[in-house]
Formats: structure tokens, C-alpha cells, sequence
């Protein structure tokens, strides 16, 4: 057995001893950038793998796991703390907060700005912790910053690749212009979180196939994402089939799964719910999900689909979208078909760049949309799983963004060649 101490290290016990075998999994409630959660995990796994493995929340870094580093810095209760030193359990009850509640893309915090500014990062991969250290500093700070400490008070974090000057000139900046005390985190409010802790439970899906694990990942219930997602899509492919028979294929579940490369529908569930399976490849990694799908409006005069989807493998990904579709006649007979996609990804998936993940959902839909026209077009459903490999659709994708990023180079260095001839 397995006992979780009630002092020690971390800067808050827990509020009710708990006691696990080693393998055995503790449920955990508490509150991460607003939103309230509970995830099961095992009793010696640390907050910044809860947050990261179970929550999607992959903004808190990790680097050496001692305490050392800082890397792994969040706020909990307001306070700054190492989440590699915190069991995960030890959060029960607490209000955590990650740099991923600080601000938005769309909305920075100042801290966040500042750091730009300054140019105070070069990996990033101290950014976060040095975000809510600094967060920390200047929230609880009293008086004036003293340049003179201001190092000192900053050496918490370490960096390992750029120069200090800019983080410590980015912090003075921002103390500078909240004498009043630094503005709260802007991100932090109810949302999907689509790790194991986001997702709704209920009963199983049947038939969730032979492998069973997945089975049991697997989310059993739908719920409309909210929040910022990890990426949004939105996709337009003219296709030659007149609407009303790109329609046909779309109200038919079956054939419309069916067109999606590497899907499959492995149950109907009733009232417009499906089980179902999706395999995806991307180089070495190779992904089978398991998940649910929810029709939640069919608008048949508009030719237009909403939709909810979640899935989930063994490997501790998951994945959740709220997708619409549309078909509109085009001048030609055609049709234009158009895919807007809200996707949240947690696990290794939510790893991969913004980019590359955007590239391979416009090529599955690339795909998908070609394999719609063709069946509106023979009146013939694919065969289940047809379609190109995901792992093609996968290099497609890194060929793409290897692509897009010389071209952009291309761009830079002729502009800046013209530049000097000027
Ligand atoms: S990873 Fe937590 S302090 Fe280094
Ligand atoms: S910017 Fe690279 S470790 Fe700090």
C-alpha cells in the first residue's frame, strides 16, 4: 500500500488522508483555469502529469522533475508552485491555475505581451514557468520591484537558452505599468477539457470491438466543447455532384462514415448517436480511436449537418470536435462543400504543432469531400476503411507545412535582400 503523505514537501496537504495501492487509481476534484474537473489517476502521479496526460494542459512544462527547474511552475490557491513536487492528489479542493489560464493567443495577458516585447524567450521552453513565476512576484509583491533583487527574485526558473536581460526587462515593464497590482489571469472560466477528467462518463458503447481496452477509454457520452479549442479548420472543396445528391449522402450516416478515410461506424446507438472507430497515422505514430458521434442538427432545406465527436485511445489521447458541415449549389451544377471544425486534442496529439495538426485535418477533409463526390456521384458507398492511408494523408501534411515554411523563408530572405539593395 501506498500512502500519501499528508505533510512534507508540498506547499498544501491534502484535505483527507488517502490511502492506494500503487495501482490503483484516486479519483481528484479540484478546480484547473476556471473550470471545475475529476480525473482518476494513479496516487504518485505529479500534477504536471495530471495536467498534461489527463487534462490536455501541455503549457506546463517539464524539465527536471526535482523541483529544480521550475519549468513546471503553476499557481495553486495563488500561490506559485512547483507541480512536478505535488502529487496530483495533493490538489484536491484547490483552485490550480496554468499558464494556459494566464491569456489567450487573442487576448494576451501583459506579462505574456511583455515577454514579447522583450523578446524574453527564445525556445519558449522556460516561458511558462518563468509566466507564472513572475505572475506570482507581482501579484504578491508589495511596493516597488528593486531592479537590484529583481534577479535574484526571478532565479526560480532557469533558462538555457536566451539571455536573462529580456525576461527581467519584461517583468519591470509590467510592474511598471500596474503600480495598482498586475491584472488577474484573463483565461480562466468554465470549459471543455477533453482529457479523461473533461469528458463525461455513462455506459459503454456496444460493440466497441474487439479491442476491449480502447473500449474502456473510450467516452461514453457527448458534450458540446467550449473554451478555446487546440486548433479551429475550416475547409471548402467544390465538387462536381449537383447538391441535392451531395445531400443524399450526407443524410445517410453509413455512407457519409464511410467516406472518411480510415473511420468506420461500429454501432447505431439511437437518436442520432454512432460508435465508431478512426485510425490515424502520422510518421511513426500511429493512433486508433475509439468514440461517440452525435448528429445534433440536420437542416435538410439547407443542406447543412452539425455535428459533436469524441474519441479516445489507450494511449491517454483524446480528441473532440464540433463540426458543421454545409453544401451549397455552385453556378457550375456543382456543389460547394463546407467543413468548420472547433477541435480539442489532449495527450501526445495535442503535441504537435497547431500547424501540422491543421494540415492533416485539411487533408482528411480533402479526402473526405473527394470520396462524398464520388459516391453522390456512382450512387456507390465506399467500402469501410476505404480511402487513402492516414499515414499518406499524415506525410501529405508534414510535405505541406515543409513546403509552406520554405516558401516563407524564400519570402523572408528576398525581403531582405531588397531591403539592403534599397
Ligand atoms: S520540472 Fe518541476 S522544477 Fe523542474
Ligand atoms: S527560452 Fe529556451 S530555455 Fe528559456
Amino acid at each position: 500500500m501506498t500512502t500519501i503523505p499528508t505533510s512534507g514537501t508540498t506547499r498544501r496537504a491534502p484535505q483527507r488522508p488517502v490511502k492506494a495501492a500503487a495501482d490503483e487509481l484516486v479519483d481528484v476534484s479540484f478546480t484547473v483555469n476556471g473550470t471545475p474537473v475529476t480525473i482518476a489517476v494513479p496516487a504518485r502521479m505529479h500534477l504536471a502529469d495530471a495536467l498534461r496526460a489527463h487534462l490536455g494542459l501541455s503549457g506546463t512544462h517539464l524539465g527536471c522533475e526535482h523541483g529544480v527547474c521550475g519549468m513546471c511552475t503553476v499557481l495553486i490557491d495563488g500561490d506559485a508552485a512547483r507541480a512536478c513536487l505535488v502529487f496530483a492528489v495533493q490538489a484536491e479542493g484547490t483552485d490550480v491555475v496554468t499558464v494556459e489560464g494566464l491569456g489567450t493567443q487573442d487576448e494576451q495577458h501583459p506579462l505574456q505581451q511583455a515577454f514579447s516585447h522583450h523578446h524574453a524567450l527564445q525556445c519558449g521552453f522556460c516561458t511558462p514557468g518563468f509566466l507564472m513565476s513572475s505572475y506570482d512576484l507581482l501579484s504578491h509583491g508589495e511596493g516597488e520591484l528593486d531592479p537590484e533583487t529583481l534577479p535574484e527574485e526571478l532565479s526560480g526558473v532557469i533558462c538555457r537558452c536566451t539571455g536573462y536581460r529580456g525576461i527581467l526587462a519584461a517583468v519591470a515593464d509590467v510592474a511598471e505599468a500596474h503600480p495598482d497590482g498586475i491584472p488577474a489571469p484573463l483565461n480562466c472560466a468554465p470549459r471543455t477539457l477533453v482529457g479523461r477528467g473533461g469528458a463525461a462518463q455513462a455506459p459503454a458503447a456496444p460493440d466497441a470491438g474487439p479491442e476491449g481496452d480502447v473500449a474502456e477509454q473510450a467516452p461514453t457520452e457527448l458534450t458540446r466543447p467550449t473554451g478555446t479549442p487546440t486548433i479551429t479548420v475550416e475547409v471548402r472543396r467544390e465538387l462536381t455532384s449537383p447538391v441535392g445528391d451531395v445531400w443524399a449522402v450526407m443524410d445517410d450516416v453509413d455512407r457519409l462514415a464511410r467516406c472518411l478515410p480510415g473511420a468506420e461506424m461500429t454501432a447505431d446507438l439511437g437518436g442520432d448517436r454512432y460508435a465508431g472507430r478512426a485510425k490515424v497515422a502520422l510518421g511513426p505514430v500511429r493512433l486508433a480511436f475509439e468514440g461517440l458521434a452525435q448528429i445534433v442538427e440536420r437542416d435538410a432545406d439547407g443542406h447543412r449537418l452539425s455535428l459533436l465527436a469524441q474519441g479516445a485511445d489507450t494511449g491517454g489521447n483524446r480528441t473532440a470536435a464540433d463540426i458543421d458541415l454545409r453544401a451549397t449549389a455552385a453556378p457550375d451544377g456543382g456543389t460547394v462543400l463546407v467543413a468548420e471544425a472547433a477541435v480539442f486534442l489532449s495527450g501526445r496529439i495535442a503535441q504537435f504543432g497547431r500547424a501540422l495538426a491543421g494540415d492533416v485535418s485539411q487533408r482528411l477533409f480533402e479526402q473526405f469531400a473527394d470520396a462524398v463526390d464520388e459516391t453522390a456521384r456512382t450512387g456507390v458507398a465506399p467500402e469501410v476503411g476505404a480511402g487513402p492511408s492516414a499515414l499518406a494523408i499524415g506525410v501529405q501534411a508534414v510535405l505541406a507545412g515543409v513546403r509552406r515554411r520554405v516558401a516563407g523563408l524564400r519570402a523572408a530572405v528576398q525581403g531582405a535582400l531588397a531591403r539592403r539593395r534599397r
